[in-house]
């Protein structure tokens, strides 16, 4: 029976890609499940192209809605795929809707789960996020966990027994697309940029952006730290963010460029260019780590400490003042730490340990 994954955002693809990559590399059989989640070209086929992924098997073309239509029309729509592809595990990764409703509906059809990136938790349950990952530890079978800290808060719940630390799948993808200088010099010629004089941010998390008031402060602070460096900050903007900076409610300060995302490897070469990075993504946090590039947390708190923990990042908050001020001192930190998240091989140890459960259910 094959394994089955179900994915549906940019950063599931881009960290479930060497998972795929190695169950092809081994000859396991296996479906690909896109649920539609993410369907804009820069967040799906460009990335699906450039990670050189095949086509999914099925494409569940949910969209965007409310978050409980979304998991309900994923839930549905799965149970049929599971009865025609009769899955021995069902695979999802990370906290979004899509990861979610995979493994409540695999659990609802008696179908194991296994859970890649187990087991974080930065403690706010009103983020939709942790209550995805929290609900969906609870669901699955099989926790892959990228950390020990995160295998010690899935101790805490009670769930350290299923739980394997294998490093987290983005030092894989980072790893595999490292030498990026074709991609470094295309990407920053097009957009004007001098390596090492320019910032980079992100934001997406709807707890910053559906706020007026919050995406507005996190940008006014990232205008004084332009402001007083000189450097100018691309800011390639999430479908999310365009949509409420569309609606003319949020005023962007002088010093951030606005630009369309960027295809995964060209990000991964403007990231690695950057003096500093500003963001609220947690794929975008664990890359800046493993690029020895620093970067600032625009949120409260993070559930990616490790980063913290090793000085490639400060959690900085919202507040205007405290976002310029770790900017600057972001710039200064030396760009030396070791990578928290793994040795490049998390992949292989999740594919290795989904044979062995295999070999374990066939004998005696
Ligand atoms: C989702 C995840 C978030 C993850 C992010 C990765 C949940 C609850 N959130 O957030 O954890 O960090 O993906 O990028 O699952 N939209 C488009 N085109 C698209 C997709 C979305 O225009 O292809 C717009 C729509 O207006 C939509 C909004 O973005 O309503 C939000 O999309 P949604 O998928 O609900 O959440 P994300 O903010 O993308
Ligand atoms: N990313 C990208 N293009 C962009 C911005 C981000 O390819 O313009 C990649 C980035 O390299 C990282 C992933 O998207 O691997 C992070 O996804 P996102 O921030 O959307 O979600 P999160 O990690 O917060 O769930």
């Amino acid at each position: 029976a094959p394994t089955l994954l179900v994915l549906g955002t940019r950063p599931e693809v881009i960290k479930l890609a060497p998972v795929v990559r190695e169950l092809a590399a081994r000859d396991r059989p296996h479906v690909i499940v896109h649920t539609g989640q993410h369907y804009d070209e820069s967040l799906r086929d460009a990335i699906y192209d450039q990670l050189g992924l095949p086509e999914p098997d099925h494409a569940l073309g949910v969209g965007s809605d409310s978050q409980e239509r979304q998991v309900g029309a994923i839930l549905q729509r799965l149970g049929d795929v599971f009865d025609a592809e009769s899955p021995s595990i069902v695979i999802v990764q990370g906290d979004t809707n899509s990861a979610l409703a995979g493994a409540l509906a695999a659990a609802k059809h008696g179908i194991d789960v296994g859970h890649v990136e187990a087991g974080l938790r930065c403690g706010d349950r009103t983020m939709p996020e942790e209550l995805n990952r929290i609900l969906i530890d609870h669901a699955a079978e099989d926790l892959f966990a990228p950390t020990e800290a995160a295998r010690r808060n899935l101790r805490r719940e009670g769930r350290g027994e299923d739980c394997l630390v294998t490093g987290n799948t983005i030092v894989d993808a980072v790893r595999e697309h490292a030498s990026l200088a074709g991609e470094r010099a295309a990407v920053l010629d097009d957009l004007g940029l001098r390596s090492g004089e320019y910032a980079l941010a992100t934001l997406h998390r709807a707890e910053n952006v559906d706020d007026a008031d919050t995406f507005g402060q996190i940008l006014a602070g990232i205008g004084r730290f332009t402001a007083e460096t000189g450097l100018e900050c691309v800011y390639p903007v999430h479908p999310r963010a365009r949509d409420r900076l569309a609606s003319g409610s949020v005023s962007v300060p002088e010093g951030i460029r606005l630009v369309d995302p960027v295809d995964f490897l060209g990000f991964l070469a403007l990231e690695r260019d950057a003096a500093v990075v500003f963001t609220d993504s947690g794929g975008v946090q664990e890359e800046t780590c493993i690029l020895q590039v620093p970067c600032v947390t625009v949120r409260e708190h993070t559930e990616r400490p490790e980063s913290v923990a090793v000085g490639a990042n400060v959690v900085a908050g919202t507040d205007p003042d405290a976002v310029h001020k770790a900017g600057v001192k972001m710039l200064e930190t030396p760009r030396e730490w070791p990578c928290p998240f793994g040795a490049g091989d998390a992949a292989e140890r999740i594919v290795s340990a989904l044979a062995e459960r295999r070999t374990a259910e066939v004998s005696p």
